[in-house]
């Protein structure tokens, strides 16, 4: 079955109008810097960390599976006059038109897709890496929220949260309409390792409602010791794994791990 997101419509649009900004976008800067270009910025959505390296002059193309991100992106790209090679695919299907010697995935791996697409995709990351070349991804531990975390036992099984109505959620985008995004947890499956989230997306026109979509998205829990077997498992070396986007050693206080992998320089 294809991956399915949540990043569409409604959702893709609030990505375009205030999603900026974050200690991500300079962390995963530096090993680009260091590590080499061409990069990739998988699951690139609508360019919060392409358009600052684009600006920056870095030679970094950018994929993502919904369609209605990279035309985001792409616009507000073209609006600065740059013009990026981005393309939509899933990241398990990943066929890029030249290979790369750093591959970033910043909040994208494991959303919406399967265990078995999930692993292919860390095939395809190494497979388009040049030899030596790092692959840097990043995974929210499944601990990183109390509330997710209590889902874990058997007991106690809460009822999903009911929607807020709460007005001070909205925001204002550019085309002067207000935005609200919230989401709650569905399920969880513990045995699966897996979440069901749902996302409520509305849009009011002059205080009236005009749009209201609703989305769910199933994702993968991985801890940090199973994520470093898979990466060993489609043959990186795991040269680190850093805490909450900094280049320190993860802790368990982390919601956030950073994998640093390396694609061996001669592959035996
Ligand atoms: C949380 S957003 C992160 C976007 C961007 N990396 C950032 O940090 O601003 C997740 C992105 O992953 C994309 N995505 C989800 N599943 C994907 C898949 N299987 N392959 C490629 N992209 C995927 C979504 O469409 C969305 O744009």
């Amino acid at each position: 079955m294809a991956p399915q997101t949540w990043h569409y419509g409604l959702v893709a649009k609030w990505w375009a109008e205030f999603l900026e900004g974050g200690p991500e976008i300079d962390y995963f800067r530096r090993f680009i810097e260091r590590d080499g270009q061409p990069a990739l910025d998988v699951a690139c959505g609508t360019g919060r960390l392409l358009l600052p390296y684009l600006r920056a002059g870095l030679d970094v193309d950018g994929c993502d599976v919904s369609a209605d991100m990279v035309a985001l992106c792409r616009e507000r790209a073209e609006r600065e006059g740059l013009a990026p090679t981005l393309f939509v695919q899933p990241m398990h299907e990943l066929d890029p038109p030249r290979s790369y010697r750093t591959i970033v995935v910043c909040g994208g791996f494991a959303l919406g897709s399967d265990r078995a697409q999930d692993l292919q995709a860390l095939d395809r990351f190494y497979e388009h890496l040049e030899p030596g070349g790092t692959l840097v991804l990043d995974n929210e531990v499944p601990y990183a929220d109390s509330q997710q975390w209590q889902r874990w036992l058997r007991e106690p099984r809460t009822e999903p949260r009911a929607w807020s109505d709460d007005d001070r959620e909205r925001r204002r985008a550019s085309d002067g309409t207000e935005l609200a995004l919230q989401s709650r947890l569905l399920a969880l499956d513990p045995l699966e390792q897996r979440a069901t989230l749902e996302i409520r997306a509305r849009q009011w026109r002059d205080g009236e409602l005009i749009a209201e979509e609703d989305h769910t998205l199933d994702i993968g829990l991985y801890f940090t010791n199973e994520l470093v077997l898979m990466l060993e498992r489609a043959g990186f070396d795991v040269v680190a794994v850093n805490g909450a986007h900094e280049e320190r050693a993860a802790t368990a206080d982390d919601d956030f791990v950073v994998f640093v992998a390396r694609k061996p320089v001669s592959v035996a």
